[in-house]
């Protein structure tokens, strides 16, 4: 076995010697791979050994005489030379003189001849195109993304991608790029940047569509508002071909007049109330459709406050109180508020919400209403989380976000006493209330947001809380308590 390996080794070795042999045997110049620039001049060697008897020098490119020493009369091609010396010299040179040259010295018998073979790489800066070529490419969702980019210049050069300002991190240098359109974000423009250190890189774009339903996004899905005011609910819709958007109030297309007006900006769609009447007050739908489909998101424009917010000014007043300040904005009078807190420990399990109906304190009119309030006959040392809602004529508010505080003594949080729960308020909805189900279901459908709160059929509601611990009360507990 190990005899084997080893005469294979030697054999190896001994053909690697030969064609070492073979590229300087009877030269004195050795191979060369000469780099250079279009329009230069390159010499290429061809020095033979002196051994007595002149040589006879051919120079040949794929099988193609280029000159002779021989043959001084032979016509040699443009820009081509044979120097006394038997080197070749090429001027102005293209990027197609880029090739081998092979040296053929001959002499007579018995040496017969020998050839030496040399290189020319022209090197010049790339350039690129795309695939396809008209560089815009859309294709459906779900199917498969295939572009590429076919670049020229020597050296190779080396493709990378760039997309909405980034670079495309991908294993390797590939001038093609193969994917699934999963999802519309991944439209766009795709730049190809092609680069071999030569000149300025070169780049190509391909604009990539990806065709699908409308998507709705909706910041604000609800809208406070008040008689003589001015309301705008947006709407942002993404589709592939473009979106026909229109608002529709009691199943029916809003009638656009100098006082409500549709009003788009690229994709940002808002219906403009520019003299709020009790009448607006609602459900509107923003309904988007292209040919692959239609997709509805539902905005109420309601009178009821907006969700209170708590100041950062509330603090725990002794060991067994607390003093809470809120504000709300609302265009109407607020007339009561609803207090809700209870006992909080990080992982337990919760208790039970207790609810504090809570006077408005103030006939202010809009639109800021600031609330302060002092809870008392807290338990020592203990965490808690509360929320606030706000009743005007139009009926109760959404909660506020919610908020942990602690009476003092309490082992210390994450961070001291007050702190609002950053979950968006969104994330604290209603799952159930006394009205029948239907009423959400009705339209979940067609929501792309996370519901709206049904804030004029408000009654009393259990909540998700999303932001950690998923927790759900039932209506029972609730009702039992506060009835
Ligand atoms: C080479 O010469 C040609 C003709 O004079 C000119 O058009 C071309 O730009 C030159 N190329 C470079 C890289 O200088
Ligand atoms: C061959 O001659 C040219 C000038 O004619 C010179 O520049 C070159 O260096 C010579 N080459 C060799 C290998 O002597
Ligand atoms: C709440 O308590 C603080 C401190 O005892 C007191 O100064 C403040 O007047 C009280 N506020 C109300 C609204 O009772």
């Amino acid at each position: 076995m190990f005899s084997k390996i080893s005469w294979t080794l030697a054999i190896i070795f001994v053909a690697a010697a030969a064609i070492q042999v073979a590229g300087h045997r009877g030269f004195k110049s050795v191979p060369t791979t000469v780099k250079t620039f279009e329009n230069d001049t390159v010499l290429l060697p061809c020095h033979v050994e002196n051994s007595g008897t002149p040589a006879r020098v051919r120079w040949w490119r794929d099988g193609v005489l280029l000159a002779d020493s021989g043959e001084p009369t032979l016509l040699l091609p443009a820009r081509i030379k044979m120097r006394e010396n038997n080197s070749l010299e090429v001027s102005y040179v293209k990027p197609e003189d880029t090739g081998e040259y092979v040296c053929q010295a001959s002499r007579p018998a018995p040496w017969g001849h020998v050839t030496q073979v040399h290189a020319i790489e022209v090197m010049y800066p790339p350039s690129v195109h795309p695939v396809p070529e008209s560089g815009e490419l859309e294709v459906a969702m779900g199917d498969e993304v295939d572009m590429a980019c076919v670049a020229k210049g020597i050296p190779t050069p080396i493709i990378s991608w760039r997309s909405k300002g980034e670079d495309l991190l991908l294993r390797d240098d590939r001038p093609r790029l193969r994917f699934h359109a999963d999802t519309h974000d991944l439209s766009g423009r795709y730049t190809c940047v092609a680069t071999n250190g030569v000149g300025q890189p070169a780049t190509a774009t391909i604009d990539l569509r990806i065709k699908h339903k409308p998507e709705i996004e909706v910041k604000k899905n609800w809208v406070h508002a008040s008689p003589g005011i001015r309301a705008q609910l947006d709407c942002k819709v993404i589709a592939w071909p473009d979106a026909k958007v229109e608002w529709y109030f009691k199943d029916e297309k809003v009638p656009y007049t100098s006082r409500i007006v549709k009003h788009t900006a690229g994709s940002d769609h808002s219906l403009i109330i520019r003299n709020t009447r009790t009448t607006d007050y609602g459900e509107y739908l923003c309904r988007a459709s292209n040919v692959l489909g239609i997709r509805d998101a539902v905005i109420e424009l309601s009178g009821v406050a907006n969700p209170a917010t708590f100041k950062k000014e509330s603090h725990s007043i002794g060991k067994t109180a607390y003093n809470f300040i809120w504000e709300v904005d609302s265009y109407s009078p607020i007339i009561e508020y609803q207090f809700w807190f209870r006992q909080f420990v990080r992982g337990g399990a919760r208790s039970e919400w207790y609810k504090l109906l809570i006077p408005s304190g103030s006939n202010a009119i809009g639109p800021v209403h600031a609330r302060s309030f002092n809870l008392t006959g807290l338990a020592e040392a203990t965490h808690y989380e509360g929320l606030i809602l706000s009743r005007n004529r139009y009926g109760w508010s959404r909660p506020s976000r919610l908020l942990r505080f602690s009476t003092e003594g309490a082992p210390a949080e994450d961070d001291d006493g007050l702190r609002v729960e950053a979950a968006p308020e969104q994330k604290i909805m209603p799952v159930v209330e006394l009205e029948p189900m239907s009423q959400h279901s009705q339209h979940s459908g067609g929501y792309t947001s996370s519901g709206s709160w049904p804030a004029s059929r408000t009654r009393e509601f259990c909540f998700i809380q999303l932001s950690d611990v998923l927790v759900i009360f039932t209506v029972r507990i609730v009702v039992g308590r506060y009835r």
